[in-house]
This record gives C-alpha cells, sequence and structure tokens, in this order.
C-alpha cells in the first residue's frame, strides 16, 4: 500500500507523513530532500538556476542515494550523508527553481518509484499523486493558508533563535507557491482522486486522525 501526500510548502506534510509512517510501519519517503540534495550541488558548483542546459547535465552526473538509519531518511549526495546541509532557504529556493528541468525531475521520479515499489511508503512532495505514484491507494492534499504556513516557518525559526521577518518569509512562501504550481513539468495540483485536508485551523492530531481515517475507508 502507497499513500501519497502532496501540497505547498509549509503545509505540514513531513510532520504528518512521519507520524503516520512509524504508526503504520511504513518507510516516509521525502522527496524534497532529494531535489534538495541536487540544489546543493548545483549551489556548491555555483552553477546558474536558469541555465537548463548546464543543470540537466549536471544532474545526470550527481549520484542522489537514500538510506535509512534509525528509521530516519538520509541522503546521500556522491556518496556523502547531507542531510545536515539541505534545510535552509537557500536550498529549499534553487531546489523550486531547478525541479522545473525535466532531466533533474525524471532521475529523481526513477528513484522514488522505485522505493515504492520495494515497500509500503508514505510519500510527500508536489508530484506524488499525479506523476510518481498515480495508482497510490490514498493521496491526500495537503495544504494551509500562506499566512498560516508563514506563521509556523517564523515560529519554527524563533524557537531556534534565528532573527526573521514575517512579511519576508510569507512573501518567500508565495513565490515558492507559484514556480512550483505555474512550472510546465509535473506542476503542483492536487490529483482528480486526492482527497484535499486545509491545516489552518487543524491540529498535527486532526490532520492525522482525517488520513487514519480515511485509510481506514481504503483498506
Ligand atoms: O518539500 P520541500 O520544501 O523540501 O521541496 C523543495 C522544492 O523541491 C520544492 O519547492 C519543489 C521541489 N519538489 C518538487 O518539485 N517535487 C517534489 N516531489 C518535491 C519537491
Amino acid at each position: 500500500m502507497n499513500i501519497a501526500i502532496d501540497g505547498p510548502a509549509g503545509a505540514g506534510k513531513s510532520t504528518i507523513a512521519k507520524r503516520l509512517a512509524k504508526e503504520l510501519g511504513f518507510i516516509y519517503v521525502d522527496t524534497g530532500a532529494m531535489y534538495r540534495a541536487m540544489a546543493l550541488y548545483f549551489l556548491k558548483h555555483q552553477m546558474d538556476a536558469s541555465d537548463e542546459e548546464e543543470i540537466s547535465r549536471a544532474s545526470e552526473a550527481v549520484d542522489i542515494s537514500i538510506r535509512y538509519q534509525d528509521g530516519e531518511q538520509q541522503v546521500l549526495l556522491n556518496g556523502e550523508n547531507v542531510n545536515g546541509k539541505i534545510r535552509s532557504e537557500e536550498v529549499g529556493n534553487m531546489a523550486s527553481s531547478t525541479s522545473v528541468y525535466p532531466k533533474v525531475r525524471k532521475k529523481l521520479v526513477a528513484l522514488q518509484q522505485k522505493l515504492a515499489a520495494d515497500a509500503d511508503v508514505i510519500m510527500d512532495g508536489r508530484d506524488i499523486g499525479t506523476c510518481v505514484l498515480p495508482d497510490a491507494e490514498v493521496k491526500i492534499y495537503l495544504t494551509a493558508s500562506a499566512n498560516t504556513r508563514a506563521k509556523r516557518r517564523y515560529d519554527e525559526l524563533r524557537a531556534k533563535g534565528e532573527a526573521c521577518d514575517l512579511a519576508a518569509i510569507q512573501e518567500d512562501i508565495e513565490a515558492r507557491d507559484y514556480r512550483d504550481m505555474h512550472r510546465e513539468e509535473s506542476p503542483l495540483r492536487q490529483a482528480k482522486d486526492a482527497v484535499c485536508l486545509d491545516s489552518s485551523d487543524m491540529t498535527v492530531e486532526e490532520v492525522v486522525e482525517k488520513i487514519r481515517s480515511i485509510c481506514r475507508e481504503r483498506n
């Protein structure tokens, strides 16, 4: 059984997916982390996100793989574990800008489909229900207002003691939504057979319970 969760940045996909994966004994696959690992490579080599030819060539040469350690997904970039290096806004924005290219997507989609063929997975991203796992038994489109998502990110950064500006975070989120939803190749959109959940006024537990009940219905 496979569960697909798609939605915009900051909707709570990874928090929810991790909780459900633990509970159901599924493997959690964070596909954004793969696009981020690629983006880290492009940044390290000072590549220009708008140069499709250069980015496409590099994406074919780079090796991205996944390993699980104590149930946690680790992303390896050319054999190096880069989990600790991919969470910055800079890497997230580079991932959003370079995930528009078909060559980048082709390579990572193949890796994601292989992971799902080998195990029961709960996978989150932007194109899981529409493209990566079109036959997933359960598809969720998890969203929340841009304002709610910006506030969540702001609270997270403040809790870590980082200086940040709520308006700037919201602007960044809206720009990323626009890019992810308007690209030509596998844009972020709700699959026809996905259930849409707006988490703006829901607790994590409420969202988890809702998905649990959808899984029970489909099983
Ligand atoms: O979920 P995230 O913020 O880690 O994803 C970073 C970027 O990667 C996101 O803005 C768009 C891209 N991405 C994608 O195009 N397809 C996916 N399945 C997952 C992420």
